[in-house]
């Protein structure tokens, strides 16, 4: 521990820094496509730089795939699918995924390293988090793979064929995984492309999966940008689109695959309610507000990013919220200490920004922590906002970053009314003492995941995925498994 300062009530004191090391690191200075295999250099010759959003330097440089570049993968997932892949029995094709999750696994401190520092989350999260919750969907799907006419008896379970997947910069290498692994299991092929500012992890996957001796063209990894994503989406040969990200590139990916025979999983925004009645356990439920909205920097499409809280602990709820808020520790994603990290990237920050902005000119009441934050890279103060309206534009629309809009209610009806009012309805929080009333909100609040008395919370094994504009289709479970199978 380090002074911080002397003050009245006495000497407050500062963690010391604790850096996680990167010199068991290995990354090269350029990437190329991952295709059959295979690292094949982009046929456009294009390279983008990939950088860390704390620092503002570049890591690596990343291929730009084109039109002829996705063609290739395509090419080779297909023949991968009816060569070898579709013709293994699910006993083999589960001894794969279980390699490759142990692969993972052995390999899970540079991964969680390298996810911190492309994507800006602290190392406690990508250590804690992110890379164990990858390795689990591996292990979760492996044991699938022989069983699916057990999963799905009577159903005559058959793959789809070869699945284009395009992924957001939130969770890389999970979202990798949430894709990848039941598409194998299932027994499709895949073309898989991470999100421009965090395919490293995505690319060391390659390397894994190179290693681990998966035959060429089950997975291919194709790099770029969302131009590289569209070619994905019109391949006339791919059997299915899963896509994550935001709500207006997926309903471009819904009208290009509309009249065709691609099934589609889209899993979109959010603004989930996060509600905390009086009975509640108040400092755990602040907690619970703290990691629902301040997790990953807000970047969650589930984060409990709108706040309601029942009128008569109101004033309760936000006082410890602020002096909870003062103890975040926003900086350097390597540190142990960091909970906040750095913004994605500067487009990230802006937006972020220009909705906070927005906030103020539209009257509600701004309180930001007092915390220092780095003069590099893109950072930005934990955020809340209090007299907010239903109509506020903060209210509203997802802003993806670390600000929370809180607003207060009487009764049970005008809650559910509340937060059911938005035109997303991915996850909800519900915290109170009586179970009854946890039973009434998950029946009636329009969300795919309602949270009793906890917040952010996944596991392989549930099902996650929105209502409404938030998507449709769901990962994890027997119901991701489905996702990628002919069903009868
Ligand atoms: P985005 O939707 O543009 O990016 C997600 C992925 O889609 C990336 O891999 C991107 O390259 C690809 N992509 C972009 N345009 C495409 C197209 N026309 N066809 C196919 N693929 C395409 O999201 P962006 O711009 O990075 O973030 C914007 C907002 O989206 C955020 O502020 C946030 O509100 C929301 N978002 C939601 C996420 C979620 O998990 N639901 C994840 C990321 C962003
Ligand atoms: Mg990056």
């Amino acid at each position: 521990m380090a002074k911080k300062k002397e003050s009245p009530q006495g000497t407050e004191w500062n963690y010391s820094p604790s850096p996680e090391s990167t010199t068991h690191v290995k990354l090269e200075k350029r990437y190329a496509l991952f295709i059959n295999n295979e690292w094949v250099a982009p046929s456009s010759k294009a390279y983008f730089p990939t950088l860390n959003p704390a620092n503002e330097t570049v890591i690596s440089e990343i291929a730009w795939a084109n039109d002829k570049d996705v063609d290739k993968a395509v090419r080779a997932a297909r023949k991968a699918y009816q060569e070898v892949w579709s013709k293994l029995s699910g006993a083999e094709r589960g001894k794969y995924l279980f390699r490759i999750a142990r692969m993972m696994q052995e390999k899970s401190r540079e991964l969680a390293v390298i996810e911190s520092m492309d994507c800006g989350k602290p190392i406690r999260e990508s250590r804690d988090i992110d890379i164990p919750l990858a390795c689990n969907h591996f292990f979760y799907y492996a044991g699938w793979a022989d069983k699916l006419e057990y999963a799905f008896p009577t159903k005559n379970p058959k793959p789809l064929g070869v699945a284009g997947q395009i992924i957001p910069w939130n969770f890389p290498l999970l979202m990798a995984a949430w894709k990848i692994a039941p598409a194998l299991a299932a027994g499709n092929t895949v073309v898989l492309k991470p999100a421009e500012t965090t395919s490293l992890t995505a690319l060391k996957l390659a390397e894994i999966i190179k290693e681990s001796g998966l035959p060429p063209g089950v997975v291919n990894i194709v790099t770029g940008h969302g131009d590289t994503g569209a070619a994905i989406v019109n391949h006339p040969d791919i059997d299915k689109i899963a896509f994550t990200g935001s709500t207006n590139v997926g309903k471009i990916i819904q009208r290009s695959v509309a009249g065709t025979h691609k099934k589609t999983t889209l899993e979109l925004g959010g603004k989930s309610a996060n509600i905390i009645f009086d009975d509640a356990p108040i400092d755990q439920a602040v907690e619970g507000i703290v990691n629902g909205i301040f997790f990953n920097q807000g970047h969650v499409c589930c984060a409990g990013s709108r706040l309601f809280v029942q009128e008569n602990v109101a004033e309760e709820v936000i006082r410890k919220l602020k002096h909870r808020m003062e103890s975040l520790y926003v900086g350097d994603p390597l540190d142990k200490n960091t909970d906040i990290g750095a913004i994605n990237s500067k487009e990230q920050l802006d937006t972020i920004n220009r909705y906070i902005k927005i906030g103020i000119e539209e009257g509600a009441e701004i309180h930001q922590s007092q915390c220092a934050i780095p003069s590099q890279g893109f950072f930005c103060r934990p955020t809340l906002f209090i007299g907010v309206s239903q109509s506020h534009t903060i209210a509203q629309e997802e802003i993806f970053g670390p600000v929370l809009s809180i607003q207060t209610f009487r009764t049970v009806d005008e809650v559910i009314q509340k937060a059911n009012n938005t035109p997303y309805g991915l996850a909800a929080g519900v915290w109170t003492d009586k179970g009854s009333r946890i039973f009434n909100l998950t029946t009636q609040l329009k969300a795919g995941v309602v949270w009793a008395n906890t917040y952010n919370k996944f596991d392989p094994v549930s099902p996650f995925g929105g209502y409404k504009e938030s998507g449709f289709g769901r990962e994890g479970g027997l119901h991701g498994l489905g996702a990628y199978l002919k069903l009868s």
